[in-house]
Parts: C-alpha cells; sequence; structure tokens
C-alpha cells in the first residue's frame, strides 16, 4: 500500500472506510477545554461503547424490579447470561463456541487452566515462558513451580530475543524444545506480546510444544479483538485473555477462557470444583455429589457477576455487528498507515521495535525512545495524546480500528515529530 503524508489524505482515507462510522459508537474522551484526546491506548483500556450502559441499566432495572427472581425473569435471564457471551466470544479468537467460556480475570484463569494442564513430574515440569513476558504471568507460573516443590529460577525458562534484538526467533524456541524438551511441561506465551507488540505464530509454537510432549497455553490479554488467532485451528491446548483492552468492557472486567476441544470434554482432567461447574440440570438440587460439566464451561467456580457481563455483552454485540475479518482489514491500513508516518520522520531518537511484517504484530506500534527519555511521553500527554509508556524505555501507540481514525493517526505523528 502506498501511503501520503498529509491531513487531506488522511482525511480522504476516513472517507473512503466503510467502519468509519462505528467512531461514533464510543465515548472519546476529552480535555478541560473539550478538545478530544487522541486516544492511543486501547491496548490497555478500550474505550466505552455508547451502548454500555444502557446493557447495566437494564440489568439495574431488573434487579430492582425483580430481586432474586431475576435469575429467571429478567430480560435476559442471570442464570444464563454467561451464555449469551459464548457464540460471539468464540467468533472474535476462533474457536468453537463448547471451548470458550467468559468467567474471573485473566492471572485467576491462567492459575485455573495450569491446574489442569500443568501436571508436572520430577523429571519433566520445567515451564516456558518469553522472557519479557507480562510480569502476572511470570509470577503466577513461579508460583505454580514453587506450589509443586520446585525451585522457580531453575524451573523456568525464558525464550530470549538474541543479543541486540528485540523480537523472538521462532528457531531459538525450536533450540530449547531440542535441548530442554523432556523436562519443559509446559509453555505458556504471549499470542501478541504486551511490550514490543510481535504477534507470534502460535499453531507453530503449538506444534513445536506438542512434538516433545509439552502443554501449549497462551495468554492472548493483546491478541483478543485485535488479531485473529483461530484458536482451534492453532491447536493449542487453552488460552485465556481479558476484556478490558481491545474488548471495552470496562475496567477490571471478566476474562475469557478457550480450552480446545480435544480436552474440553474429558472429565478426567484434575480442575478445582464449585457450584458452577457442576452439571447445571442438577445445580439447584443442591445434595448431589459433584459431576462435572463437559466443555469450557467446566472450568467456571462461581455464578458471574452481571454487571460486567452486560458491559462485555455491549461490546461483543458490537463486535459481531462489524466482524473481525473488516476489523482485522482496517487494522492493517491504519497500523500501516501509523508506521509510514512515524518513518518519514528522520531522528535518531525513536525506533519502532514491532515487527515490521504485518503478519507478525497486531494494531500496536512499540515506539523505542534514545536514553529512555521519559520527556516524549508527557510531551505528548501535554498535547492530548494518550499512549503509555513501559519501562525500560517503550511508549506503546495502538491505533485501534473500532474508534481511532486516519486522522488521529496523521495528527499523532505530527504531534509527536514536534514533540522530538
Ligand atoms: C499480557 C497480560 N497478562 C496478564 C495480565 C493481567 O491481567 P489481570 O489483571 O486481568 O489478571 C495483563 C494485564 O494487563 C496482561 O497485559
Amino acid at each position: 500500500m502506498t501511503y501520503q503524508n498529509s491531513l487531506d489524505y488522511a482525511k480522504q482515507l476516513d472517507q473512503e472506510d466503510p467502519l468509519a462510522y462505528i467512531r461514533q459508537e464510543f465515548h472519546i474522551p476529552k480535555d478541560k477545554e473539550g478538545n478530544e484526546w487522541l486516544y492511543f491506548t486501547g491496548n490497555s483500556l478500550g474505550l466505552q461503547p455508547k451502548t454500555t450502559q444502557k446493557y447495566i441499566q437494564q440489568e439495574l432495572d431488573d434487579w430492582a424490579n425483580f430481586g432474586v427472581e431475576g435469575h429467571f425473569e429478567a430480560q435476559n435471564p442471570w442464570l444464563s447470561y454467561h451464555e449469551l457471551l459464548t457464540n460471539n466470544m468464540a467468533e472474535i479468537v476462533g474457536a468453537k463456541p463448547v471451548e470458550v467460556v467468559v468467567m474471573n480475570t485473566l492471572t485467576t484463569n491462567l492459575h485455573l487452566l495450569m491446574v489442569s494442564f500443568y501436571q508436572p513430574t520430577k523429571a519433566k515440569y520445567k515451564i516456558v515462558i518469553e522472557s519479557d513476558a507480562f510480569p502476572s504471568d511470570r509470577y503466577a507460573v513461579q508460583s505454580q513451580l514453587q506450589f509443586y516443590g520446585f525451585n522457580a529460577e531453575e524451573g523456568l525458562v525464558e525464550w530470549k530475543p538474541r543479543e541486540g534484538e528485540e523480537l523472538l526467533r521462532m528457531e531459538d524456541l525450536e533450540a530449547i524444545l531440542e535441548e530442554q524438551g523432556d523436562e519443559i511441561a509446559l509453555l505458556l506465551i504471549g499470542g501478541v506480546n504486551y511490550y514490543t507488540g510481535q504477534y507470534l505464530d502460535i499453531k507453530k509454537i503449538a506444534k513445536l510444544g506438542h512434538a516433545k510432549n509439552c502443554m501449549v497455553g497462551i495468554d492472548l490479554a493483546h491478541g483478543a479483538g485485535n488479531i485473529q488467532p483461530n484458536l482451534h485451528d492453532s491447536d493449542v491446548d487453552f488460552a485465556a485473555w481479558c476484556t478490558y483492552k481491545y474488548l471495552n468492557s470496562g475496567p477490571g472486567s471478566l476474562s475469557g477462557l478457550f480450552v480446545h476441544e480435544k480436552h474440553a470434554n474429558r472429565k478426567d482432567l484434575p480442575r478445582f470444583a464449585g457450584w458452577w461447574n457442576h452439571n447445571k440440570e442438577t445445580r439447584f438440587n443442591m445434595r448431589q455429589p459433584f459431576d462435572v460439566m463437559a466443555g469450557a464451561e467446566g472450568w467456571q467456580l462461581s455464578n458471574p457477576p452481571i454487571l460486567s457481563m452486560a458491559a462485555i455483552k455491549a461490546s461483543l454485540d458490537l463486535f459481531a455487528s462489524v466482524g473481525m475479518d473488516a476489523l482485522r482489514e482496517k487494522s492493517l491500513k491504519l497500523t500501516g498507515y501509523f508506521e509510514y508516518l512515524i518513518n518519514q520522520i528522520d531522528s535518531y531518537a525513536i525506533k519502532i521495535i514491532t515487527p515490521s511484517n504485518p503478519n507478525e504484530r497486531g494494531c500496536q506500534l512499540s515506539i523505542q525512545v534514545q536514553n529512555a527519555d521519559k520527556r516524549l511521553h508527557q510531551k505528548l500527554t501535554e498535547n492530548n495524546v494518550i499512549t503509555d509508556w513501559r519501562e525500560p524505555d517503550v511508549i506503546r501507540c495502538a491505533p485501534v480500528p473500532m474508534y481511532n481514525s486516519f486522522e488521529d493517526v496523521y495528527r499523532m505523528v505530527t504531534i509527536l515529530k514536534e514533540n522530538l
């Protein structure tokens, strides 16, 4: 695609964009004078769809009007509310409905999944993560190792970029598995890395891991609603993701969970139990012995928070009306334009570390700042450009196809250039 470096051209791209109308469906934060922010942090907290309030209000009204009877009498009965999210969520991550459920929060789900899929023995117990894995994932796997009595340092294998490089190479994971595969029980990898924005080939990772009899789990926090991971076809064993980033469901909102069909109906897998993964036909008979549900729903524990689920439903309905294919198509163009404009700036002070191959990234570009100088990030913020700084030296910027425009991107890069 050939782009042009002008505001008129950016406006023309917006006029030609079939998804431009969706921006109107979101609340865009403004400064005190009423000027809209240039919001580039949908990778951290997505913006609020205008319908969210109505969806939550519906549940508040049903609670006010029906009390406990809302479990059956609400417009969307609470007892089965989570089922309303399943098909749309499965579509977003390329899974079968039986493989997906929305429940808990991300780190909690990673632990629950490890209860089933991290079954270490004395000889095969190590866990592979990216050296730049999100801290919560690192802490989670370290604590799993310790829980089973292993040394967290020794049991953790880091897949690292090579000296002088920022990105991960598949050959290096292959080498790790070649050397230590017999001792490795689990690979827990970020599908899209939170820091570099690198989108890894998860199908390849699953194939490599399975060849050495390792389980493969994916943290899709930065992937869900951003790229199409085709979870079922990728053959990974499990995955989990939060819904407050690209899935626009509000701060601290619930997590999605995927268990591949080949495991989802297995009742023999070790797992923790609660009344919500007990057979729903007999759940309210109350005195039966535990009878685990089939499918990903068989990993639930508790009855879910309906107000949070209402916000997720508002967002997923929007996703369903647009479709991931159309969003990804726009995203490739939008981030491509962003990259083009940044590359037009002739400065030693910044460098994009995200892969230049569009198939190896989502919408985020991570800009490395020379000498880790935070002033650039501060200047952007002072100029209404909302990005985030991640230690040690990166500004993460995500033009989100749902609500960012080509004009946003043009204006953002103009401000970036002026402040270098
Ligand atoms: C890649 C990744 N993993 C895990 C988490 C932790 O999520 P939670 O606080 O919902 O458990 C985050 C949060 O931003 C994340 O980006």
